[in-house]
């Protein structure tokens, strides 16, 4: 046979594996429409009306639990259940409930395993400063297998949406403020919960939240109301929704805001318009926690019957918590304000994801004590929790080579938060087993014993947190302490001050107008100072924080958020230099609360500015008399214990012709240090001439690479017209020809440059 007949039989082959891959997914899909089609037929109007109703027994997530929650699931008028926590077995038992109603039809068992069930990871937020989408959906391979073992089968996360404004507590819980790299762990999530086949046992459906736009809450204040253009919302807030539901997650969660007007949770557009109709979502809907009776505080709906109404009109499948469906929806019907087709529109949507998930040919299949007890905690799942921890921390100052410590040096280990277990978890981590964790103490103490530890100053004096996490604070007590730190600080060679936030001052309804380190923590940092002793400053907290006033304080600063069951091993493996930090920040840190929202991707000005070049002609121009522009740390800023040297960039072309040419960006990256390092080497586009604003800089690709000292690397990229479209003024997905400024480089502001121009 000669070469072409070969590659033509090999091509007809492909066709017809291809055929019949499509037509056994065609017969598939037939055989569960029969399934639910048959299995509706049978079902009564409450029974299809229960379908829609999510209830919960607990009030740890929300305003209120609902009442009677497990008589409803047996007596079928509730369907679906969240937050049964407790003992495998007690889950289990109460998810047979479902046996005990007339069809059996199993329940979404639903709980917000957000970064880990008992194996906790570092917050959403940390995590994406890996810039490792392997890593991250492994993180939630393991959340699946836990999670399920005791029987859950659908989670709360992962949430996508875009965070500009770290007052906004929620920013813990996504992947910061870039709609590319939002795109790949929105994906990297999704993979790892639903895993490659729904059906395993060890799949939870993942449930994308927050639709739509939430992260933009006016001020930082959850909950509050958003405004923003169409532009906006394709260019910047959208992508991660939709890359999630491209990637097949199962269902979406609607959001506590209003967009345009409309509350998401009643927006018409925003769940059938755009989300079935346009992006082809065939998933179901769940409302947030208590969202349709919210539709009457919102002022949409005049009570909670009329609430439900436009919820289910609007394309809104299950009512979590409030109950409106299940009070509503018979009334409604028969006043004929809905019809039986929207009832069926969306129970068929539900029935159809328990389908696809398999419950109807296996309700339990998850659950198995006798797996849960090897897999909770188990050896392999600490260590993913382990390099998770490690990889998500970002060295943020180290001057004078203050770290890596010297494992010979005398250490002074100071901070509230040094030996506190629960505080290396966050507000989302309320099942994960905190006897696990290993403190930041117990941590440095497995690797060097030569460790003097005091605590050094109470966790916080804002008398908005007293009485909720340490429930005093007294100042005689505050210098006591400050002064036993000193001592200790004076008998060591160097410092470790473990500050920031408790897990109450950053997650769900936990905004903040000041985002800096509680006052007596900085008391403590300033005396610390200024014994002279090098600082090492090491972080735990949710947010970004204004550190401007801290910097002076610390030698050396490592961003470890809140790192999660494996902290202390973590933080010593980073602190003494097992692992080399390689993290990069994903949110913008601001100088002040006055900046903010502070971006990387924003639009130029017509009068841009340059800061330092204040006065004179830049007199009129954008800035603040008070403040510089610039953030105190940039989005993709992140240091090594080794330094990095970029080439320049070198072009396959600079000029390229048409939508299918190509261009090639190549740069060589050298290790100058003295340690092996890894280094997330970022690309960026600017359309500097364009029918829009186009923002000064936006991700477009990245790269990690590892790096023995002295060693080098040549990278390349590939970009093709898809890297240059944008959303234009119609809101059609286009590029436009003309000029290009490229950009590579460690972080968003420290790039080197090249230009390039591409003709149609
Ligand atoms: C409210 C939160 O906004 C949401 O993220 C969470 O999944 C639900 N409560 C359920 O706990």
């Amino acid at each position: 046979m000669n070469a072409q007949k070969l590659i033509n039989n090999l091509f007809s082959l492909f066709i017809l594996c291809l055929t019949l891959a499509f037509s056994q997914q065609v017969y598939a899909n037939d055989q569960r429409d029969a399934f639910i089609k048959a299995l509706m037929g049978k079902m009564t109007i409450a029974e299809k009306i229960a379908q829609l109703n999510l209830v919960t027994p607990t009030s740890k997530t929300g305003p209120f639990a609902t009442k009677n929650a497990f008589l409803k699931l047996k007596d079928g008028s509730a369907g679906n259940v969240y937050s049964v926590m407790g003992e495998p077995d007690f889950i289990h038992k109460k998810a047979t409930l479902a046996d005990s109603t007339s069809l059996k039809i199993p329940f979404f068992n639903g709980l917000d395993i957000v970064h880990g069930y008992k194996t906790v990871f570092p917050i959403p937020l940390g995590l994406s400063c890996s810039w490792d989408s392997i890593l991250i959906e492994q993180t939630a391979r393991v959340a699946a297998i836990e999670g399920s073992a005791v029987g859950y089968n659908w989670t709360f996360s992962p949430m996508v949406d875009i965070t500009r404004d770290p007052r906004w507590g929620r920013v813990m819980e996504g992947a910061g403020e870039d709609p590319y790299l939002g795109s790949v762990v929105a994906r990297a999530m999704i993979k790892g919960y639903q895993g490659d086949d729904l059906k395993s046992e060890t799949s939870l459906m993942a449930c994308v939240k927050h639709f739509a736009l939430y992260g933009a809450a006016e001020a930082g204040r959850d909950y509050n109301t958003t405004d923003m253009s169409r532009l906006t919302m394709y260019q910047y807030y959208l992508p991660p929704y939709k890359a999630a539901i491209k990637a097949g997650a199962g269902s979406i969660m609607s959001s506590f805001n209003d967009i345009d007007g409309v509350p998401a949770t009643a927006n018409k557009w925003l769940l059938t318009d755009l989300l079935r109709d346009e992006w082809g979502f065939k998933g179901f809907v769940v409302s947030d926690y208590n969202c349709i009776q919210e539709l009457v505080a919102h002022g949409v709906a005049s009570d909670y019957e009329e609430a439900a109404g436009k919820a289910l009109i609007a394309g809104l499948d299950m009512d979590m918590a409030s109950e409106s469906f299940a009070g509503s929806c018979q009334k409604l019907l028969d006043d004929g304000k809905i019809t039986i087709d929207q009832i069926d529109a969306a129970c068929h949507r539900i029935l159809e994801a328990k389908y696809n998930l398999g419950l109807f040919e296996n309700p339990y299949r998850n659950f198995d004590p006798g797996k849960a007890s090897t897999v909770l905690l188990c050896e392999k799942h600490k260590q993913v929790a382990k390099e998770a921890a490690c990889k998500s921390m970002v060295l943020l100052k180290n001057e004078n080579q203050t770290l890596p410590l010297s494992r010979q040096s005398k250490i002074a280990l100071v901070g509230p938060l040094a030996d506190v277990q629960n505080q290396m978890f966050s507000m989302w981590s309320f099942r994960g087993e905190t006897d696990s964790i290993v403190t930041i103490l117990n941590g440095l103490k497995k690797q060097q014993n030569k460790i003097v530890y005091t605590e050094g100053s109470f966790i916080t004096d804002e008398p908005v947190f007293l009485g909720k996490s340490r429930g005093f604070y007294n100042d005689q007590e505050q210098a006591e302490m400050i002064a036993k730190a000193i001592e200790a600080a004076n008998q060591s060679d160097v410092i470790v001050a473990v500050l920031g936030e408790t897990s109450n001052m950053s997650g769900e309804a936990k905004s903040k107008t000041d985002i800096s380190i509680p006052n007596c923590q900085r008391q403590l940092l300033k005396a610390l100072k200024a014994t002279g002793k090098p600082v090492v400053l090491v972080l735990i907290n949710g947010r970004p924080l204004t550190l401007t006033d801290d910097l002076q304080f610390a030698d050396a600063i490592l961003e470890a958020w809140r790192p999660g069951t494996m902290a202390g091993d973590a933080v010593a493996d980073v602190l003494f230099g097992k692992y080399n930090p390689s993290g990069k920040l994903t949110m913008t840190f601001p100088r002040s609360v006055g900046q903010i929202p502070i971006y990387y991707n924003h639009k130029n000005t017509g009068r841009p500015y340059v800061d330092g070049q204040r006065g004179g002609i830049m007199k009129f121009n954008s800035y603040y008399l008070d403040e510089l522009n610039s953030p105190l740390f940039p989005f993709g800023y992140g240091l090594s214990y080794t330094s990095f040297r970029y080439g320049e960039i070198q072009l396959s072309d600079t000029l390229v012709t048409g939508d299918k040419g190509k261009l090639t960006a190549k740069i060589t990256v050298t290790n100058t240090g003295n340690y092996t390092g890894e280094e997330t080497v970022q690309l960026y586009l600017n359309d500097p001439v364009a029918s829009l604003v186009r923002p000064v800089k936006e991700l477009k690709k990245f790269q990690k690479i590892y790096l023995e000292p002295g060693e080098s690397k040549e990278l390349e990229f590939e970009l093709t017209t898809e890297d240059l479209k944008f959303y234009n003024h119609d809101l059609q997905w286009q590029w436009e020809p003309g000029d290009f400024n490229l950009f590579v480089g460690t972080s968003s502001s420290d790039v080197k440059v090249a230009q390039f121009n591409w003709q149609k």
